[in-house]
Parts: C-alpha cells; structure tokens; sequence
C-alpha cells in the first residue's frame, strides 16, 4: 500500500472487489430506427425497449447511435495528447476556485480522491452560472474554458463532439418523454439553451486498483449522461435489482446512457438516477468522455404536473439547476467534511 496517498483509500465497505463475476449487463439498444426513416411501429419498440431500461436499469448502452466514428476518434485521439502533456503543460489550464473548467487532478467523490486526472469545459461559452448557491445573492461567475495553446486539435475536436452528443441527447430526451406518456418535446423543450458540460477522464494505472477507485460512487446530478469509454473497462452500475456492482462491458464505438438526477425529479421517482463508480487497473490507463446534459442555469427543476396527481403527488420540492452547481463546484474543489448536495435534500 506503501505507493499510495491515504487520501485516496476507500473505507473498506467501498473497496472494488477485483474478481469479475459473469452477470448479467446493462441493456444493448440499437438505434438503428432512430437514425433512419422510421416506421410508427419500429419508433414504438424503441420507446418501450428505452423506457424499461431507464426503470430497471437507470443505464443502457447503444449501437448505431449516428456519432460518425472519426468524430470519437479524433477526440480520443487529442485526449490522450493532452493527458501525455507535461504537468507543468497541464497546469497552465488548471481550473482554480473561480473558474471551475480545465485541467485538475484533485477531485473527491463523497470526500475520498478519486485516482483519474480530468480536463472539463462547457459547450455553451462563455456559461455563466450564480457565483454562490445563496438564492439571495445575484453575483455571477462566467466560466470559460480554457485550452493548451500547443494542442489547437484539442479545442476543435471537443467542439465538434459536443455537438455531436448534443444531437443524440435530444433524440434520446425525445424517446425518453414519450416513453413516460409526455409529448416528444416535452423533455428537450427545457434545453433549448442548455449548459452542458464536457470532460475528459483518464484513470492512470494505479499499484492498489484493490484499494482505490478512479470515480467513488455517485450519482450524475445532471439530465442524462453520454459517455463513451475505451476497450479497458471499469465502470460498474449498482444493479438496482440487488444492489450488486455490475462491471459495464466495453462495446466498440458504443455510448453508456445514463438518467441522472434531473430526470429522477421531473419523473417524480418513475426513472431514478443510479449509483456508479469506476475501477482501476494496475497496468492500464483508461480514457473516458462524459458528456454532461445540462438544462440553462436559471432552470428550476420539479416534478412534472403531467407526472403528479392526488395519488401521486410530487415527492420533490422546486430547486434551481445553477445555484445546485455552484454549490457542488464549491465542494468538489475543497475536501469538506459534510455530505456533498444531494436532490434528498430537496425530498418532500
Ligand atoms: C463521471 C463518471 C464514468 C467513467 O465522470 O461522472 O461516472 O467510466 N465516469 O469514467
Ligand atoms: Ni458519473
């Protein structure tokens, strides 16, 4: 153990077991319908096929998602650039405690050091978001991305990929509304402006994968999550069945889709955000790209009135989407000794 800081050390209730035990994964879905001219009969499949994976699983994987490879590779291709950068190189983007975005390898999850180095960004610039999460205080911070100035392919590639999952996350918002009896639009009419977020993840290899994980367990407090991960593997589900932690299968050029908190609340508990985490491995590195699904800052976020009735009131009072960020921003950069922001705290 002598290699590791303590600070990245799981309590032992949270410690990885490294073994791999053969279950069974998070549901495949091909999107080839949604892509294509489709038939009513093939759309509704594909609304069933999604909706059951968001209540049982809370996760899903898809194939033929319409992302044009060379886009992912490009991408990938000037991640792995950036993260072969010097730490003097890196540092020069470092995010600091006003401006959130760029490279810093210090994050905590639940206050343990996550063992991953990451580089973040908006897709909107610049974004603007409150500068406290007091509702009575109206400052705001503008947040800007920063970019290495000797690796100009980083900054296009992450833009063009944006773009990219922004486009299937509205087909996704799409079939997701229609699969809970809303109309088509009634979920991605909240983004029209959104503030999503873009981060690069790599997990270098680590002498105690037993020990540490590069992700402690979370939940994504955002809409939906699209992530695209490389041949390594490390991501695990909590299978909402048992609890048991489910290693997620690396499926080429494959998307993992995930519900987050968001949509947990304006379902009113219909899809619930599911808890992950992500393995390390003792000699290889792994690079995943998150891509966050962010409604505009100034969005408060309740239960749907079309999802709550007498029977089925709302089990979440109204939060708003910016001051929530800026209050997990604030405990992501410092170690504190109090449980992060959660949408608990907002249960009725
Ligand atoms: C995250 C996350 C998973 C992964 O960044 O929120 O869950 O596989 N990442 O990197
Ligand atoms: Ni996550």
């Amino acid at each position: 153990m002598g290699e590791v800081d303590p600070a990245f050390i799981q309590a032992l209730e949270h410690q990885p077991k490294i073994i791999i035990t053969e279950a069974e994964g998070i549901p495949l879905i091909d999107l080839s319908p949604l892509i294509s001219c489709n038939t009513e009969a093939e759309d509704s499949s594909l609304v069933a096929e999604i909706g059951d994976a968001c209540k049982n699983w809370g996760f899903f994987q898809v194939i033929n998602h319409g992302v044009p490879l060379k886009c992912r590779e490009k991408i990938e291709s000037a991640a792995r650039k950036f993260f072969g950068l010097s730490n003097e190189e890196k540092k020069k983007v470092s995010r600091n405690e006003v401006n959130p975005l760029g490279y810093y390898d210090t994050e905590h999850t639940k206050n343990v050091r996550d063992w991953k180095e990451v580089f973040d960004l908006t897709v909107k610039k610049p974004t603007i978001i409150p500068s406290s999460h007091q509702s009575d205080d109206k400052e705001l911070n503008q947040l800007m991305n920063q970019w290495p100035e000797d690796l100009p392919e980083l900054k296009e590639a992450c833009e063009e990929y944006a773009e990219e999952m922004a486009k299937l996350a509205f087909k996704l918002l799409e079939f997701i509304a229609l699969s809970l009896g809303l109309p088509k639009t009634r979920l991605s009419g909240i983004f029209k402006d959104h503030d999503s977020f873009l981060r690069l993840n790599h997990y270098p290899p680590c002498p105690a994968p037993h020990l540490v994980l590069g992700v402690g367990r979370h939940k994504d407090p955002n809409a939906l999550t699209i992530l695209g991960q490389d041949e390594v593997g490390g991501l695990e589900v909590k299978r909402k069945a048992d609890g048991e932690w489910i290693p997620v299968k690396p499926t080429p050029n494959a998307y993992i889709i995930n519900v987050g908190d968001l949509i947990q609340v304006w379902s009113n508990d219909e899809y619930v955000s599911v808890e992950h985490r992500v393995m390390v491995n003792s000699e290889k590195e792994r690079l995943s790209i998150p891509f966050f699904l962010n409604p505009p800052n100034s969005t408060w976020v309740e239960p749907l009135e079309e999802l709550i009735n007498k029977q089925n009131p709302a089990k979440y009072k109204p939060y708003n989407w910016g001051e929530f960020l800026a209050k997990r921003a604030r405990s992501n950069f410092e170690k504190l000794d109090v449980e992060n922001i959660q949408i608990s705290h907002f249960r009725i």
